[in-house]
């Protein structure tokens, strides 16, 4: 970089190709990233239209409810989200296949185009509860190696452990529209400049503080958690008077992206613990769409991200839709989280 653009705002773009130069990636990577962060600008205009868009409700025809491979009822934006991405990626010659938690099995590039050598995954809209109530959702992203040889993958071309990812991001839809992106290289955050449609770097290297006073846990499935989260967040209630002797203070957005976007910001614990009701799959969050690419972000951002028994990015996947226990955040909080398992579990 010459001294003379050196204060210049970083555009993503100018991020990508400085990553570039730096041998950090590669042109298809760099291609990839930017036809998401397209995609994800276009996901941002319609969900800022709200009900002048006529996104708000529920996805489905004839008064029947879409029902997607997760059993969950589809919003209409879901589905917009997941076409806007779906056909973002079709055509740029950068991806081998695609798999999306709104999508029953993975798919490859149609054989009209050329085909790349990474795999996206991703969760279209994050939080949909929120959309019809004008609360922050996003968009979820993480990357993968095709592996060497496949032309047409399947699912099984997908199940890579965390540690395998080339870059993960998540695009915020609040106030602002923040996308936040590891390539490996730590994670950065990219605010859309709504006026000219780019987005600009805004923090360069962010860092989550080791220790925090702050959680976030849907509280109302407390009387479902296993006996170790229950005494980890009992303490946590018991303050400044309890073994933990401070206060903690709670927030719960239902939306990860949002809560996850609040500790990168200010550091925090985020969990969505195993409980008796997502018990029988496994958890609520999903590991391929959610739980790794929100790993991975944090752990480059100096954080922490486990199931409460195993370092998140190192979970082997046996299933495209896996779900597992999520605890991220702040490294001490997140060590601390997971002795309370150990210890019970040693018990
Ligand atoms: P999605 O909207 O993609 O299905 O994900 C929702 C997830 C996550 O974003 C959030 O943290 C959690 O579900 C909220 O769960 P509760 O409704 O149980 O609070
Ligand atoms: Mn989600
Ligand atoms: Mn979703």
């Amino acid at each position: 970089m010459t001294d003379a653009h050196r204060n210049d705002p970083v555009s993503l773009t100018r991020y990508l190709i400085e990553e570039q130069r730096a041998g950090r990636i590669g042109p298809d990577l760099r291609l990839l990233i930017e036809v998401v962060a397209r995609a994800c600008k276009r996901i941002s205009i319609a969900v800022g239209k709200g009900a002048l868009g006529g996104v708000l409700g529920d996805a489905g025809s004839a008064g029947q409810a879409s029902i997607n491979v997760q059993g969950e009822a589809q919003k209409k934006l879901d589905v917009l989200s997941n076409e806007i991405l779906m056909e973002a990626n079709a055509w740029g010659g950068h991806l081998a296949g695609l798999a999306s938690e709104e999508m029953d099995h993975s798919q490859p590039i149609s054989g009209d185009y050329p085909r790349g050598s990474y795999l996206l995954l991703f969760d279209p809209l994050d939080g949909s509860s929120n959309i019809d109530v004008n609360v922050s959702v996003g968009t979820i992203f993480s990357v993968l190696r095709c592996p060497e040889g496949v032309v047409t993958p399947t699912d099984a071309d997908y199940l890579q452990p965390g540690t395998a990812q080339v870059a993960a991001g998540y695009c915020v839809y609040g106030p602002q529209t923040t996308l936040v992106l590891t390539v490996g290289n730590g994670t950065h955050a990219f605010t859309l400049d709504r006026e000219i449609g780019s987005f600009t770097l805004t923090t360069r290297g962010m860092r989550i503080p080791e220790e925090t006073k702050e959680f976030a846990v849907n509280m109302s499935n407390q009387r479902f958690w296993e006996p170790p989260m229950q005494a980890y967040v009992g303490d946590l209630l018991k303050g400044k008077e309890g073994p933990r002797g401070k206060d903690f203070n709670m927030r719960w957005i239902a939306s990860m992206v949002a809560d996850v976007h609040r500790l990168l910001t200010r550091g925090g614990i985020f969990s969505y613990p195993l409980d008796s009701k997502c018990a029988p799959k496994g958890g609520k969050l999903r590991l391929m769409y959610e739980a790794n690419p929100m790993s991975f972000l944090v752990e480059q951002a100096g954080g922490a991200a486990s199931t409460g028994r195993q370092r998140m990015l190192e979970v082997q996947p046996t299933a495209l839709h896996q779900r597992v226990p999520v605890f991220l955040g702040s490294r001490h909080e997140v060590e601390t989280a997971v002795k309370y398992h150990a210890d019970h579990d040693a018990a």
